[in-house]
């Protein structure tokens, strides 16, 4: 057993979710039901990131105080991840009380450990990724992530002596191969580090939206500053309810690519001046792209796409919310960019769950119900499908472990083709109720019952329905992933037909 503390980054509230967080927060989703299916002690957090100047003049335009517009927005994201399905235990926001003593407690820490001094600020900054540039960094004068005008910011500021970190930084890098994963991903954090680290601007006069500095009450905290911390607020820092000793540093950060400096690169440092250890892990993901661009908030309705067509409430709609999970998990490999279109779910979902599990689990039924008395046979100890099924656990075991949740689905959807290649082979729907057909039938329930086991960490509701048809109780850690290669389906179970899992979608072409 492992302890494994999986978190998203915190959405910025200044708009509603969309698929692209949607995204995100469904890959940890898988990751944080997989390690609770192995029984690993397992924490899983999420939230809304509320400070900072963006979401500031964003209230301002709505005609509503920071706070009015923070609270209803970040209610939305509560609403969208509960129709995902998302088991977090907890949902953090920047604005409650926990969070600002965390911020502050940290922070002083490393103010006392002599990494904060007073200066100057002159330069460009990126309002939407709230960030500052130096004028190399910029593509045609506009900021490279937006491709929209920057501001000239000066300001007196507090900063953070990143420079001190460069080599401590490296040496962490050296040491620990897998801190920040995909490969590429690790690369251009190092390369940021090997380009030369300089301090920080950590504090903001100019707005009041934001966590106060305790040793200076005229400024409050740059909103990444305060935003980062939010791992730690979660997990009690600095407060009465410290859970440090039991959930750090086995922390799992899951990123969006654009974020990979601050999270392997100032977070690291920020923990290392404070006295505790970096993070256990960054796990970088790429961006669900629609025509080519990154599919966001700032893209609005007037691009390729109409947000709200595609919105998660629109396409769990639609699809209903195992397929949309499926969809995300499955369609783009974690680390790279993928082209989202209604179309490619729709693609997926004929395909890949009407015509392949939802159909393996339909036949599988309707033949028990008519040649077995509906009662499920037992399988036999040594089918080559049932060989092909262990082999499956194993590559499906690791490339979850491996945070390649496409991986670990196409393995399972191999193994379901397996199954339904077996019907084929065997045709028992043409052969006589007798031992014959009862093999085919034990076998074919054994692997249904392996796969309902695979897909639960991605298609958690699917998973207990299929169970339920074929007379098994729901998923447990316990019960069903410690004995998946020892045990086998019994025999002897009602087995029930039911309504097609995935009904065919016509296309909408
Ligand atoms: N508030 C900061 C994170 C602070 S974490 C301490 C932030 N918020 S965000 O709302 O702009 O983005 C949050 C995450 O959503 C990022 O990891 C980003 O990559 C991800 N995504 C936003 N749009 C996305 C896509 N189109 N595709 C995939 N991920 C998307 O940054």
């Amino acid at each position: 057993m492992q302890r494994f503390y999986i978190t998203t980054p915190i959405y910025y509230v200044t708009d509603a979710p969309h698929v692209g967080t949607a995204y995100c927060t469904v890959n940890a989703d898988a990751m944080a039901r997989w390690h609770r299916l192995r029984g690993d002690e397992t924490l899983f957090l999420t939230g809304t990131d509320e400070h900072g100047q963006k979401v500031a003049d964003t209230a301002a335009k709505n005609n509503l105080s920071p706070q009015e517009w923070t609270d209803r927005t970040s209610a939305r994201f509560v609403e969208a991840w509960k129709l995902l399905n998302i088991s977090n235990d907890d949902f953090i926001r920047t604005t409650e009380e926990r969070h600002t003593k965390s911020v502050q407690s940290f922070l002083s820490t490393i103010y006392d450990n002599g990494f904060i001094y007073k200066g100057t600020y002159v330069g460009p900054y990126c309002v939407d990724c709230e960030d500052y540039y130096t004028a190399e960094n910029l593509l045609d004068g506009n900021c490279p992530v937006h491709g929209r005008p920057v501001i000239e910011m000066e300001e007196e500021n507090w900063f953070f002596r990143l420079s001190a970190f460069q080599d401590r930084l490296l040496a962490h890098f050296e040491s620990h191969p897998d801190f920040t994963t995909p490969e590429t991903k690790r690369n251009e954090a190092l390369s940021f580090i090997r380009s030369g680290l300089r301090d920080i601007s950590i504090t903001r006069t100019s707005i009041s939206w934001g966590v106060p500095v305790p040793w200076d009450d005229r400024h409050v905290f740059y909103v990444w500053y305060d935003a980062l911390i939010n791992y730690l607020t979660a997990i009690g820092y600095g407060t009465e309810k410290d859970e440090m000793a039991q959930w750090w540093p086995h922390s799992h950060h899951l990123i969006g690519k654009e974020i990979i400096r601050f999270h392997s690169v100032w977070w690291p440092a920020m923990c290392m001046a404070a006295g505790i250890e970096p993070p256990h892990h960054v796990q970088v993901h790429g961006w669900l792209l629609v025509g080519g661009q990154k599919l966001s908030k700032s893209m609005g309705n007037d691009g390729p796409v109409r947000l709200g067509e595609i919105a998660p409430a629109t396409l769990v709609d639609e699809f209903g919310v195992d397929a949309v999970r499926y969809y995300l998990l499955r369609n783009t490999a974690l680390g790279s960019d993928g082209e989202f279109s209604i179309e490619s779910v729709t693609a997926r979902y004929n395909t890949d769950l009407a015509n392949m599990l939802g159909n393996l689990v339909a036949r599988v039924c309707a033949v028990v119900n008519t040649k077995c008395a509906s009662v499920g046979p037992a399988p036999s100890p040594d089918s080559e499908l049932l060989q092909f099924a262990h082999v499956t656990i194993d590559e499906v075991s690791s490339a979850w472990e491996n945070f390649e949740p496409h991986i670990a689905l196409e393995k399972t959807w191999t193994l379901i083709g397996a199954a339904n290649a077996h019907l084929e082979n065997f045709a028992p729907w043409k052969m006589e109720p007798g031992e014959a057909i009862d093999r085919v039938m034990g076998d074919a329930l054994e692997a249904i019952r392996i796969i309902s086991v695979l897909i639960t960490p991605a298609m958690p509701d699917t998973a207990d329905e299929i169970r339920r048809r074929i007379g098994l109780g729901a998923v447990t850690a316990q019960g069903d992933w410690n004995t998946l290669r020892t045990a086998t389906y019994p025999g002897g179970l009602a087995v029930q037909k039911g309504e097609p899992l995935f009904p065919r979608i016509r296309s909408a072409a």
